[in-house]
């Protein structure tokens, strides 16, 4: 019951906070619910290994216009629709790597939700506390690639200046070395240090051991365990519900969240087509 008034207050906050956006309750899981939705071949699929493209990094996927008017919603923001991956009985039991969880979301139109906004967030962590879930992925990612401008100056040192919100447009995350009202780093990891620490990306080290093709990072750290993705992680250090940097290959739920940009890229690139708002999945 307390619970129940926590997420009302909550969702109030929300609705003031985004003014004219109403809000509505993500329904509480239901525990033993009777299975409905079966296991879609399409979207196993879709968990396969990360494919690799010419250049040796993953490819990120378009939208599939059939896909984005298939997609499922477990809860919205105003027009803005949200994909719990754990509500989905299919999915109960797996989990996705960084690259494959935005694919997912990304060929439905939809991207990894970005917390840009705090009170976005503060949902979140009342939603994760009451499905116990131990971790979901954000579009939060680290600028750490070769070539592609994150060798600029404004982004140094990376591990503060370089986090960004992939699936918000690449708004920059504040420096993570300063408290910030909008951030959610943790106080400790694994090694009892703030987020964001790279632990493991520092603890593979340099070149002499390089264990994956995939490549090095700006820094010259094996991409493959550089902490560069941005998860959010339920009490594992007894630490609350709290950001944490994971390398990407870090096995997670994930949240998707519509969009515009990939509605309006999936329609330009489908003349005649529309996209409906999904139904709300209830049970
Ligand atoms: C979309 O959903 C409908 C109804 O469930 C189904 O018949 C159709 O095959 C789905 N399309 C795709 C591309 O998944
Ligand atoms: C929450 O999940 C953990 C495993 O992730 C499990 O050990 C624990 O019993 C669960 N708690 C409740 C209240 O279901």
């Amino acid at each position: 019951m307390r619970r129940l008034v926590v997420i009302f207050v909550l969702l109030g906050l929300a609705c003031v906070a985004m003014g004219q956006r109403k809000a509505i309750k993500f329904p509480k899981e239901k525990k033993n619910s009777v299975v409905k939705v079966k296991a879609d071949p399409k979207l196993e699929a879709a968990k396969g290994d990360v494919r690799i493209g010419p250049d040796g990094r993953p490819l990120l996927f378009g939208p599939n216009i059939e896909l984005c008017k298939n997609r499922t919603s477990h809860g919205k923001l105003g027009k803005h629709h949200y994909f719990l991956s754990w509500r989905e009985p299919w999915h109960k039991f797996e989990d996705w790597d960084w690259f494959n969880g935005r694919n997912f979301c990304r060929e439905r139109c939809m991207d990894l939700i970005s917390f840009d906004d705090p009170v976005e967030f503060k949902m979140f962590e009342e939603v994760m506390q009451q499905d116990n879930i131990s971790s979901i992925y954000t579009s939060g990612r680290k600028c750490n690639f070769k070539g592609k401008g994150c060798e600029q100056e404004q982004f140094q040192p990376i591990n503060v200046n370089g986090w960004f919100w992939a699936g918000a447009g690449n708004a920059r995350i504040p420096p993570t070395n300063k408290r910030n009202r909008g951030t959610f780093w943790s106080h400790t990891g694994e090694l009892k240090k703030p987020q964001p620490d790279n632990y493991e990306g520092l603890k593979a080290g340099k070149l002499e051991k390089v264990s994956d093709p995939v490549g090095l990072t700006l820094e010259d750290l094996q991409e493959w365990h550089d902490e560069a993705c941005l998860a959010v992680l339920n009490n594992k250090y007894n630490d609350k519900i709290r950001w944490h940097d994971v390398a990407c290959h870090f096995r997670s739920k994930i949240v998707c969240e519509d969009s515009e940009q990939l509605i309006k890229r999936a329609l330009s690139e489908n003349p005649g087509h529309t996209i409906p708002e999904p139904v709300a999945q209830t049970d």
